[in-house]
């Protein structure tokens, strides 16, 4: 694992002075609607240059303290298909410990802007409120051997082994910021 974080962040170096990671979508969606919905979903724009992100999230089944959380890279090519990372992972045990690296980049990203950053359980609805992207944009550019082309991170929910929400993140890499 740390040999590919290694090798990602080489490849990301020499990718990122030349590219622009821009959001262009956010979806939302409910599995399992007497366990979870959303009421807010959306990436909103500002102005040219700043956008951030608002989720809200209705949880009717507190407290929860069994989540398990898979996250998987898409590329677009004729349809998004996996590209580099599809793991699944134990989100309380995460949350706890904060061992691993790519995770806790993501994490890092929002957690001053949630109501997600503390161990479980979750006895409250869950909130994002103004993620500006712009930081997103510069910490993941470090990491991932990006192409221009258009990506996303698909995230599944899963509270004691049922999948409650989908969350899909879309961006776009282009040579430069529009
Ligand atoms: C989600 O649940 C809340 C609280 O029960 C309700 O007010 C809202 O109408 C629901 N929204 C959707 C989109 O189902
Ligand atoms: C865009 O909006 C942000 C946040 O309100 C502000 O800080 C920034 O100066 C604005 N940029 C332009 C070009 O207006
Ligand atoms: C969690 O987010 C709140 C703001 O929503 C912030 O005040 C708090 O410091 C954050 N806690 C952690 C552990 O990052
Ligand atoms: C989470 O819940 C599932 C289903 O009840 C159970 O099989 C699993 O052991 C639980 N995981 C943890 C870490 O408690």
């Amino acid at each position: 694992m740390r040999m590919f974080l290694y090798i990602l962040t080489i490849l990301g170096l020499l990718t990122t002075t030349l590219s622009h990671v821009t959001f262009t979508n956010l979806k939302c969606s409910s599995k399992d609607v007497k366990f979870v919905n959303f009421t807010k979903c959306y990436i909103k724009a500002v102005n040219r240059t700043h956008k951030y992100v608002d989720i809200y999230s209705n949880l009717f089944q507190t407290p929860v303290d069994n989540v398990t959380l898979t996250l998987k890279f898409m590329r677009h090519d004729h349809g998004y298909k996996p590209f580099f990372i599809d793991v699944t992972f134990n989100a309380c045990k995460f949350l706890k410990n904060q061992k691993h690296p790519l995770i806790k980049l993501l994490y890092d990203t929002y957690k001053d802007s949630s109501n997600i950053n503390h161990t479980c359980p979750y006895n409250h609805d869950i909130i994002v409120d103004h993620l500006w992207t712009g930081n997103i944009d510069s910490n993941f550019g470090k990491y991932m051997p990006m192409l221009n082309g258009d990506y996303a991170i698909f995230t599944e929910w899963s509270a004691y082994n049922i999948v409650r929400a989908v969350v899909n993140v879309y961006i776009r890499i282009s040579d430069r910021q529009n």
